[in-house]
């Protein structure tokens, strides 16, 4: 019997917590959760907190749930020590020298699908010709798209808006670099697309949006798809959809080569 592939999850918030415990319950047979890093301390746990360097040392596998940053900082490591590598920060790949350098590593990456759906049809049609547009727009309750970059001013508008407000207009790149930890989607979409510079980004702040929602238009030779997402924020974090951790232990299984009859 071929032993277990060792996991470490990178990142103990609201979706590392989700993924961690699942994996901890036995969700994916074959499958063993070792260890947790996060760069704060961890009291929950069902396994021992660690180091990163001690976590590539144990596990086949790392998934981030934590920021872009760690994928700017440790992706190169996990990478060349020839780790899996699943990726929820999928914004923090936007420059393609950098995504290269990680692919020329022997391990493998791959970004979870996250918050969307449809890639694989976006993706299909995108081969059979380009796109001539792709549109994303985004809308999200106005406390979670609050940056530390705004204005004391612009901040206070976002958040006290009564009413539907763009804060956002541009590129997938300037959206995932000024909103890192709310525009993964548009990433996602532009890696589908293979093309991130196509791809137009809209995000709205709305007091009403109890439903995090992405609506996505993409027009071309093949078909034209436009398709609504509404995800439900996670209780824990408003920035985050409660499907993404379950969106991540499919990328794992995928990473596994465990697919079903359809992907
Ligand atoms: N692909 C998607 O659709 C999608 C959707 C939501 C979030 N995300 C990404 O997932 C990330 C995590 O989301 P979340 O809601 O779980 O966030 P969260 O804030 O609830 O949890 C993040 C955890 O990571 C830890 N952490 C932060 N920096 C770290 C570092 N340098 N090293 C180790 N641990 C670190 C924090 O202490 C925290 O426990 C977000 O930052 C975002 O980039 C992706």
């Amino acid at each position: 019997m071929s032993p277990d592939i060792r996991v470490s999850v990178i990142g103990h918030g609201s979706i590392g917590r989700t993924v961690a415990d699942r994996l901890f319950s036995g969700a994916m047979p074959g499958v063993t959760l070792v260890s947790i890093v996060d760069s704060a301390p961890v009291t929950n746990a069902p396994v021992p907190q660690v180091d990163l360097d001690k976590a590539i040392e144990i596990s086949d596998v790392l998934i981030e749930c934590a920021g872009q940053s760690v994928v700017f900082d440790h992706a190169e490591a996990i990478l060349g020590a020839g780790r899996g590598l699943v990726i929820s920060s999928a914004g923090a790949l936007s420059d393609p020298a950098f995504v290269a350098r990680l692919q020329a590593c022997p391990g493998r990456m791959l970004c979870t699908t996250g918050a969307v759906g449809g890639l694989d049809l976006l993706g299909a049609a995108s081969d059979a010709a380009p796109f001539d547009s792709v549109a994303v727009q985004t809308t999200k309750l106005p406390g979670s798209l609050v940056q530390s970059w705004m204005s004391e001013e612009r901040a206070d508008e976002v958040r006290s808006t009564q009413s539907a407000l763009t804060v956002f207009e541009g590129g997938a790149e300037e959206a995932s670099r000024l909103f890192p930890r709310s525009l993964n989607v548009a990433t996602a979409v532009s890696f589908a697309v293979s093309d991130r510079d196509l791809v137009q980004v809209k995000l709205i702040a709305d007091p009403a949006a109890t439903l995090t929602r992405h609506e996505v238009i993409a027009r071309g030779p093949v078909g034209n798809y436009q398709f609504t997402l509404e995800n439900l924020p996670s209780p824990e974090n408003p920035r985050t959809s409660a499907i993404v951790p379950f969106a991540v232990l499919r990328t794992l299984g995928v990473l596994l080569g465990r697919t079903g009859l359809i992907g």
